[in-house]
């Protein structure tokens, strides 16, 4: 299964970005955004971004937290390569790449102030093994922020996943990066991922405190986040 993400997004990284902007309708920005803000005051200085692909969520942390220093996760090695082209200059020794599986990281106990993951928990089977070290790796009072799709519980996500998820993303992706697995991919994993009710339940009971669960766009994607006591 993870080798098979792992080529699948390995295909399509040149074209990664531009996919998004298109099947969003541009909101996939303004999502991050509202993410990283999150992680944008002083005491978030090492932050790790898990999933990284292209380093959005990196180059939009470090716009609003300029002195963090971020570890960037992914293990498909061209994601991180059309990432590392979108860092200036003056910031690319702020962010350190490692092409490796995000299932088996090792840094040592609270190393990170923040752990930042957008759309990629969702492609991870025991979410429930992950979060326990993500928790073990974060410092006391340290956050965990997450962005993804989660399934529906709501009228309007439901019809938005029963529509546009099913039929356009799979034809547009298609089209866009010429990959229809990838977005085959994208409609099944929604599907079968938690609901963010459940989600929420699951990192309280994983001993995370102030779970805050965000709809953006009436509950297209959900922006959760938590904290280590
Ligand atoms: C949908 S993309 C999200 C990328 C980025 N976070 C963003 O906001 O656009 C998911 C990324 O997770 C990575 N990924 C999936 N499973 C992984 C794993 N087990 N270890 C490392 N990276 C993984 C993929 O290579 C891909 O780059």
């Amino acid at each position: 299964m993870s080798e098979k993400i792992q080529t699948l997004f390995s295909k399509i990284a040149p074209r990664y970005d531009r996919i998004n902007t298109v099947l969003s309708l541009t909101n996939d920005r303004r999502w991050r955004r509202q993410a990283v803000a999150l992680l944008k005051t002083d005491p978030y200085q090492r932050v790790l971004d898990l999933c990284a692909g292209t380093l959005e969520m990196s180059r939009a942390l470090l716009q609003v937290n300029p002195r963090v220093k971020i570890d960037a996760i992914d293990f498909s090695e061209p994601m991180l390569k059309v990432g590392l082209n979108k860092i200036p200059f003056g910031q690319r020794e702020r962010v350190r790449l490692h092409c490796k599986d995000v299932t088996t990281l090792d840094f040592p106990n609270k190393t990170f102030d923040g752990i930042m993951c957008a759309y990629g928990l969702r492609n991870i089977n025991d979410n429930e093994a992950i979060l326990k070290n993500l928790k073990r790796m974060l410092r006391s009072h340290g956050k965990l922020v997450i962005l993804d799709f989660y399934a529906p519980e709501k009228i309007f996500p439901k019809l938005f996943q029963m529509s546009y998820a099913r039929f356009m993303i799979p034809t547009i992706g298609r089209l866009v990066s010429g990959n229809k697995a990838a977005y085959n991919h994208l409609k099944d994993s929604m599907r079968a991922y938690y609901t963010p009710t459940a989600y929420r339940l699951l990192l309280s009971e994983l001993g995370f405190c102030n779970v805050t669960v965000k709809p953006q766009m009436g509950g297209i994607s959900y922006l959760i986040s938590g904290e280590i006591p």
